[in-house]
């Protein structure tokens, strides 16, 4: 072998030393994370036949195997671990018809788009399950089984996690909910029960229930395993799975600019863990709760009174919250509404038709599907911007899909059917 080409193998292994750092550092990093399995697997094999290659030709083949390999690998930090993986970090999307019409830059974050469960409630049911993980309470494939009383979102989001993980789901829902998401829960393989609506006095209402049913399992000898009630009204996992992950993506994608944050509320484990975020980074910014009809939430934050006029004497509905809309409303304070209620500066009140209105507007010129809480959402957000005036930012949430809504909400919805159907958005804010 002539004498240069020994520099350059001498060269070519010293690249291969540098490349063996590089890969190094990078497997520390993937290995962490569990990402690139297969590709680090090939750059094992790879690196372990440099040192074996005495001749020039295959060890520069190797080397250029050996990086494309790396790149490669460099390319699958975007692959994700598993369906949780698929969990937050979800668009902020321009609405551009609201915004063109207020002057304003409606923004919404896109919850639906959360991988698992497909709503804001798969940060949660996430949050939830990791945080018992931690703390012992639950054990893969031993008959653990997660119960929760949920109008269905979060219910879903713990069927789905539950599966990935190998726990059951046992879902007590009120059964006046748009049937598309039970008939969702039993194709997740949860169990479900489906109860009369019913105050929260009532044993037998549906968070109640799912709290007796987790007892009942851990005191039962015939089934295996132990029952542990997710509890999303009153667990600190909800405020905090949005204090961590959906108020700081808002802030980072707007890059702290904006003027408001509006959202209605189930459990307020969204509004409470993002006013706190976004409030300690921007204290002028306003928090709005958007509440539809029959809760209480709204003369509470207005009035400090919890107190809604279908609640008087004489005039109460069959339904504790009695509105179409499915998922916010409610006439306790919660935990997790607690947490941030200091922190809410105002509250706006939307109707039904308005939110079915606005759910068919943002079909016809946005192409945009959403669900009735979604739709409160966007009612609330351009009130609040024809209050301000243009110039502002505001952020609210857009859930769930309107696939999930088709048999209630979107039933009372009128056709869409083009631009001769409209609406003024002025109408639809004056209903
Ligand atoms: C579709 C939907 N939107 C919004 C919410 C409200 O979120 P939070 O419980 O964080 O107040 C829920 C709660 O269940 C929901 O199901």
């Amino acid at each position: 072998m002539p004498d240069y080409s020994k520099y350059y193998i001498a060269g070519a292994f010293l690249s291969g030393v540098v490349l063996t750092v590089a890969y190094n550092r990078r497997m520390s990093v993937a290995s962490s994370d569990h990402k690139s399995q297969d590709a680090s697997k090939q750059q094992h094999k790879l690196l372990s036949k440099l040192s074996k290659i005495n001749d020039l030709e295959t060890l520069k083949k190797t080397l250029v195997e050996l990086e494309s390999s790396i790149a490669k690998g460099e390319g699958d930090a975007d692959i994700k671990e598993g369906i949780e993986g698929c969990i937050g970090n979800t668009p902020l999307i321009r609405i551009k018809s609201l915004s063109e019409y207020t002057g304003c830059d409606i923004l919404v974050k896109a919850e639906f788009l959360n991988g698992a469960g497909n709503s804001p409630k798969d940060r949660v049911a996430l949050s939830i399950i990791e945080m018992a993980e931690e703390r012992g309470l639950l054990a893969p494939h031993s008959g653990d089984t997660v119960y929760e009383g949920t109008v269905g979102s979060t219910g879903i989001s713990l069927a789905a996690i539950c599966r990935a993980r190998g726990y059951k789901a046992h879902i007590c829902m009120p059964n006046d909910m748009a049937i598309e998401k039970s008939d969702i829960l039993l194709k997740l393989g949860a169990e479900v029960e489906r109860v009369k609506p019913a105050p929260i006095v009532d044993q037998k209402q549906f968070v109640n229930l799912a709290r007796t049913r987790a007892t009942e399992h851990t005191a039962s000898t015939d089934k295996p395993g132990r029952g542990l009630f997710a509890d999303q009204f009153e667990t600190e996992a909800n405020w905090r799975a949005h204090f961590t992950g959906t108020g700081p993506e808002i802030y980072e994608q707007t890059g702290g600019s904006l003027d408001a944050f509006v959202s209605g509320a189930g459990t307020g484990g969204t509004i409470s863990g993002v006013a706190l975020f976004l409030k300690s980074r921007l204290p002028d910014v306003k928090i709005v709760l958007a509440d539809p009809p029959g809760s209480g939430l709204f003369n509470r934050v207005k009035y400090g009174v919890m107190f809604d006029p279908k609640e008087k004497e004489g005039t109460r509905r069959r339904h504790q919250v009695d509105t179409i809309v499915e998922g916010i409303g409610i006439n306790r304070v919660t935990h997790n509404f607690d947490v941030g209620r200091e922190l809410i500066d105002d509250a706006i009140r939307v109707n039904d038709d308005q939110a079915t209105s606005m759910a068919r507007w943002l079909v016809e010129h946005d192409g945009i599907f959403v669900g009735s809480s979604s739709a409160v959402n966007c009612v609330a957000a351009t009130k609040l911007a024809k209050q301000l005036g243009p110039g502002h930012r505001i952020v609210t949430l857009l859930c769930d899909s309107g696939a999930r809504h088709l048999s209630k909400f979107w039933a009372q919805t009128k056709p869409v059917g083009g631009a001769e159907n409209d609406v003024s958005l002025e109408q639809i804010l004056s209903v």
